[in-house]
């Protein structure tokens, strides 16, 4: 079966078996990953890179005069370019590696708040967000004496930005939202957010966590400010992101962190700063990381995205429409614009027991709040069964899926 799983498209050149953990067995079943929105699986290219990173050219970077130092600061700045290249930056000085979006989005909640949010000024969230655009933006605000408020979420799981524009507090100084729910799925029209932002003096922060496996990203088409994502969910390796802002904007903010590799000048009593990126790079970067996530990159361009996308489109509508016709299932979230993640709750079972007997089935999905805690009690509930796709699954998958949820749902009847 794993053989037939191929790209229709002659220019989409991949295959599932490049992903060597998808031919593991799990509890005696062939594991059928569906929790790609936690994280997703690598393919043998990343792993091999970063297998002969260390193998080959291992060093610490930008300091070194020697030849494995110089390969490997030229393989960290090389991956800078591609993540450039892989959001539209205009400049690969407006990217600056981080652990991931947690630590891009707390970098600008900290520096930027520091040197531009007063008492008084609003920070404009959403009732989507995960608790990595939620809580930065709460310590910022505590800090500065700042409100928050939040988009609300319709039924259908959508934010109403007519209502965002009619109930705009002219004290609003940045706007931070997901570009794709990882609990609804919905896909937020951030453009449409950014014009709104902009036409009235506000910065706008996209969370590209969930997007950026599924959805082409441009930062400059998006007319955002600052975009924060993650190498783990994009087929790259963990500890390792990426916060891009626009130039203008990121030379004008402090530094993050402070010590090596992020300073110009030292003296005892003060310092000055290193140019963009590495303002904000303190310390031995993550080189390994870097190079997975380049790797990762290479094998998305090399599969043709717009190939992959198609496919996960379809696989997502197939899904969709299996989920549906499960009786006592209920999804959450019917944006019409939606990404390949499903959050529902079935019947009276827990979301815990039931992610436990798809485990028996080989079916790994997750459960919990999906650290959206808040969007979860605005649905009364506190937690949700979420399975969630990649390009790599199969029709096959969605339906031992299904088969088991109804096996589930009989059980804990
Ligand atoms: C929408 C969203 N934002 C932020 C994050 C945090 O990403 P990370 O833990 O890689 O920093 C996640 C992770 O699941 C997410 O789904």
């Amino acid at each position: 079966m794993r053989d037939a799983v191929r790209a229709s498209s002659p220019a989409s050149a991949w295959s599932r078996d490049d992903f060597p953990i998808l031919s593991r067995k799990v509890n005696g079943k062939p594991l059928a990953y569906l929790d790609n929105a936690a994280t997703s699986q690598k393919p043998r290219a990343v792993i091999e890179a970063i297998t002969k990173y260390y193998e080959s050219y291992n060093a610490n970077v930008h300091r070194s005069v020697h030849s494995l130092g110089e390969e490997a600061t030229a393989a960290l700045e090389s991956a800078r370019g591609k993540a450039a290249r892989f959001i539209g930056a205009p400049s690969r000085s407006e990217v600056v590696f981080t652990r991931g979006t947690t630590e891009a989005i707390n970098l600008v909640a900290t520096v930027w708040s520091e040197s531009f949010l007063q008492k008084g000024d609003l920070i404009l969230l959403s009732g989507m967000e995960h608790h990595s655009n939620l809580v930065p933006w709460q310590l910022a605000a505590r800090r500065r004496g700042a409100r928050l408020a939040f988009l609300p979420v319709d039924e259908k799981g959508e934010l109403d930005l007519e209502a965002a524009e009619e109930n705009w507090d002219p004290r609003t100084r940045l706007v931070a939202v997901t570009h794709m729910s990882n609990v609804l799925g919905t896909v937020n029209d951030v453009a449409a957010l950014a014009r709104l932002a902009r036409a009235r003096g506000a910065l706008i922060l996209v969370d590209a966590a969930q997007s950026a496996p599924h959805l082409p990203l441009d930062v400059v088409a998006l007319g955002c400010d600052f975009l924060a994502l993650s190498g783990h969910k994009v087929f790259g390796p963990m500890g390792i992101g990426l916060l891009w802002g626009r130039e203008a904007l990121l030379e004008a903010l402090p530094p993050y962190m402070g010590g090596g590799e992020m300073i110009s000048t030292v003296r005892l009593e003060d310092s000055t700063w290193n140019e963009l990126p590495w303002k904000f790079e303190a310390g031995t970067p993550n080189v390994e990381g870097a190079v997975g996530f380049a790797a990762a990159i290479d094998y998305l361009e090399a599969a043709d995205r717009g190939a992959l996308g198609e496919r996960e489109e379809a696989l997502s509508r197939y899904a969709l429409s299996r989920l549906e016709a499960v009786e006592g299932l209920v999804i959450h979230g019917r944006a019409a614009r939606r990404g390949p993640v499903f959050a529902f709750s079935l019947g009276k079972a827990h979301p815990h027991d039931i992610a436990q007997y798809l485990d028996r089935e080989g079916i790994a999905v997750r459960a919990g709040h999906h650290c959206a805690q808040p969007l979860h009690r605005s649905l009364g509930l506190t937690a949700t069964t979420r399975a969630s796709l990649a390009f790599y699954n199969t029709e096959e998958e969605i339906d031992r899926l299904v088969a088991a949820l109804e096996g589930a749902r009989d059980f804990y009847r």
